[in-house]
Order: structure tokens, then C-alpha cells, then sequence
């Protein structure tokens, strides 16, 4: 299969989803254009927010036409071995966080034994160097943009979220096909430099999907998508225009300093 480079919406299982009636919303979302069903794992211990076990998890399942990930928020995550339950669940990705413990390394071959897809997650305080030595086995580096992690509807923190999606676009360089996915406050407004700074193509977005609408009224949900969709595709190649606000942001604080 090619790797799929175009720009990815991935609406959240949580948040403003009906609780009761997952089926429906999976079904709502895909059928308006969701390209991703994102499943946030939460474990009231690394995040302050407790969410789903692997058999919620496996009764997504057959309802997710697309392709789900699952982000881990758990810690270890790989002892106890979550990790095969939730690929048993039926994730096609499973996304691990860098500080979730000691051995990130072992945990991506871990997800990898399972032959699901791997991807590894930073939180806002973690510079994006510390995962070179593991983007061979990443398929996928999350960007969290919002803190703490756990929780929909904060605010998107620029610009280090934008400045770390472009280290990591440059440490993957252009020959290697793994996904940026960027997760937390992605609306129309911050999705254009996100895309710009040279190379997120997957956006985690709840509250600017679900805003508005409902089982009973998807289309909103449709309209939220493309809205995203269009604000992505505008500044798309926007990695000029991303530099040039940098040079000029670097050279007013340069005349500042002097
Ligand atoms: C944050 C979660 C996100 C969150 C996104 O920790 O992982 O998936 O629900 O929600 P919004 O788009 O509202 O920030
Ligand atoms: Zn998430």
C-alpha cells in the first residue's frame, strides 16, 4: 500500500460523542468525511482522565469503516501487556508516549510484535529530539498541542506546537513515510500553520468536528470537516510562508535584543 500523504481528519471517540450511542457517531462521522476514527486510552495515572478498556475498544470495532488509532495514555504501557489487548481489540495503529516509562524503545517493538501500525507520542514539554533513535520503528509521531492531556476543548498551545511539528518533519526527512499527527485544540484557525510548518498531515480534532451537531444532525459534522479540510488545504506548500513568518518573528526579536 502507498503511503498516504494527503491531509488526514481524525475525529476523537470521546468528547462530544453520545456515550450511548458510539455505532452512530462513528457511522455519522465517517459517513461525513472523517478519514480516521481516533480512540484516546486514558488511565486516571498519566492523564487526569480516565476513558476506555480494550473491550470498549472492541466494540468500535466493526463500526470503524476507516482506520482507527488508538493513543495511549497509560502508564507503562507496555507492562502489564496492554499493548496486545488493545491490538487484539483491533486498533490498525497503536500510539505510545515517549514518557509513559523507561523503555519507549521496547514498547514500539512491542506494538510492532503485535503487526499493527506504531506511533509515538510527545507531550508539550518534550523537545522532539529525544525520539530520533526511534523513528525507525515509528509509523506515526503525535504532536500533543494542548495541556494536560486528557481532556477536549483546550486551547491549542503555539507556537513550540508548531515549532516541534517542523523538528520532527525535519528529523523524518523526506524519505521516510511516517505520518504527523497533531492532536489537542486543532480548529480552522491552527490547523493553516500546522500544515505550513512543513508536514503534519494527520489532525486529531473533536470540538471543532462534533461543535454544533449531533447523531440526528451529521451534516454539521460534515460541514466542521471540510471546513478543516479547506483551512488545511489553503495553506498546504505554506512552508515558505511558515519560514518567512519565523525570519521576520527571529528578526524582530533580534532588533528587540540589540
Ligand atoms: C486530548 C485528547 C484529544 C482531544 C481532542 O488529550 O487526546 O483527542 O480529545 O479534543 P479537542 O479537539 O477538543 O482539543
Ligand atoms: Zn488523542
Amino acid at each position: 500500500m502507498t503511503f498516504d500523504r494527503s491531509i488526514k481528519i481524525a475525529p476523537p471517540s470521546i468528547l462530544s460523542a453520545d456515550f450511548a450511542n458510539f455505532g452512530q457517531e462513528i457511522r455519522a462521522i465517517e459517513d461525513q468525511g472523517a478519514d480516521w476514527v481516533h480512540v484516546d486510552v486514558m488511565d486516571g495515572h498519566f492523564v487526569p482522565n480516565l476513558t476506555f478498556g480494550p473491550p470498549a475498544v472492541k466494540a468500535f470495532r466493526p463500526h470503524v469503516k476507516t482506520f482507527m488509532d488508538v493513543h495511549l495514555m497509560i502508564a507503562p504501557p507496555v507492562d502489564p501487556p496492554y499493548i496486545q489487548a488493545y491490538a487484539d481489540a483491533g486498533a490498525d495503529m497503536i500510539v505510545a508516549h515517549y514518557e509513559a516509562g523507561p523503555h519507549p524503545h521496547r514498547t514500539l517493538q512491542a506494538i510492532k510484535a503485535t503487526g499493527t501500525k506504531a506511533g509515538i507520542s510527545l507531550n508539550p514539554g518534550t523537545p522532539a529530539s529525544v525520539i530520533e533513535h526511534l523513528l525507525p520503528l515509528c509509523d506515526m509521531v503525535l504532536v500533543m498541542s494542548v495541556n494536560p492531556p486528557g481532556f477536549g476543548g483546550q486551547k491549542f498551545i503555539p507556537p513550540s506546537s508548531v515549532d516541534k511539528v517542523r523538528q520532527v518533519r525535519e528529523m523524518i526527512g523526506g524519505d521516510r513515510d511516517i505520518h504527523i499527527q497533531v492532536d489537542g485544540g486543532v480548529d480552522p484557525t491552527t490547523i493553516g500553520p500546522l500544515v505550513a510548518a512543513g508536514g503534519a498531515d494527520c489532525f486529531v480534532a473533536g470540538s471543532a468536528v462534533f461543535k454544533g451537531g449531533s447523531v440526528d444532525t451529521p451534516e454539521v459534522y460534515g460541514d466542521n470537516i471540510r471546513a478543516l479540510r479547506a483551512a488545511a488545504a489553503k495553506r498546504r506548500g505554506g512552508q515558505s510562508e511558515h519560514n518567512a513568518l519565523r525570519a521576520s518573528a527571529k528578526s524582530r526579536h533580534r532588533s528587540r535584543a540589540a
